[in-house]
């Protein structure tokens, strides 16, 4: 097949931004301008054209029961509360309580807050204990790469048919591919979780190239 790709350019993914619905978002870039101030880790808050997405794609689904592994400083959890159906709960596990207290503030400015349930702890124990008050609709996982499998193991048979299961940074800048940075634990977990989600008869998925590459997988 021809290349039907293209490489974006910094121009390019600026243009991208900016043609997309509600593109000027002063709650997202107020979160962003604090987040950034954390230095590095900064990367790890989702890209606004990702933000964009997910509140596509749950609203598109109808999707009611959430949970998110690894919440950061809430820009993911604001763009999926904001596309969930009326009565919806989002619930979030992260560890860090440092970067929930940002983004409990900005799940208040987006006014989300009564959408979005926390769990303050290891994803790890916390899942084992865990049992939604329905089948879920929506899972994001974006929290450390080598407990992807486990986090996925643990909210699959949590889903209902249907549902979407979006995993972050499935790409890992390219690095899946590396001749000898692929070889590093979290690479080698994303290409493992990978090659297993294109082979896994529960689910229907999709490796798109938005932000770092996120697996798009529907539960069969
Ligand atoms: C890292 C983690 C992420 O989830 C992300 O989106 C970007 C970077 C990291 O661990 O460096
Ligand atoms: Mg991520």
């Amino acid at each position: 097949m021809p290349n039907k790709y293209i490489a974006l350019t910094d121009p390019l993914y600026d243009y991208l931004l900016e043609q997309r619905s509600d593109a000027d978002d002063s709650v997202l870039e107020a979160l962003w301008a604090e987040t950034k101030n954390l230095g590095e880790i900064s990367q790890m808050a989702i890209s606004h054209d990702q933000a964009s997405l997910m509140t596509f794609l749950v609203k598109l689904i109808g999707a009611k029961w959430a949970v998110e592994v690894g919440t950061f400083t809430g820009t993911s959890s604001i763009s999926i509360a904001r596309g969930l159906a009326p009565g919806g709960k989002l619930m979030c596990f992260e560890q860090d309580f440092r970067w929930i207290s940002i983004a409990r503030r900005y799940w208040m400015k987006a006014g989300v807050q009564d959408r979005i349930e926390l769990r303050l702890g290891k994803a790890q124990d916390l899942l084992a204990h865990y049992r939604p008050q329905a089948p879920l609709d929506f899972v994001f996982i974006d929290a450390d790469k080598e407990s992807y499998d486990f986090y996925y193991e643990a909210l699959l048979p949590l889903m209902r048919i249907g549902g979407l299961i979006i995993f972050d940074n499935m790409l890992k800048g390219g690095e899946v591919i590396h001749p000898t940075k692929r070889n590093t634990p979290a690479n080698r977990a994303i290409d493992q979780l990978n090659h297993k989600l294109a082979n896994d008869p529960r689910v229907q998925c999709v490796l798109v190239t938005v932000a770092d590459g996120l697996q798009l997988c529907r539960k069969r």
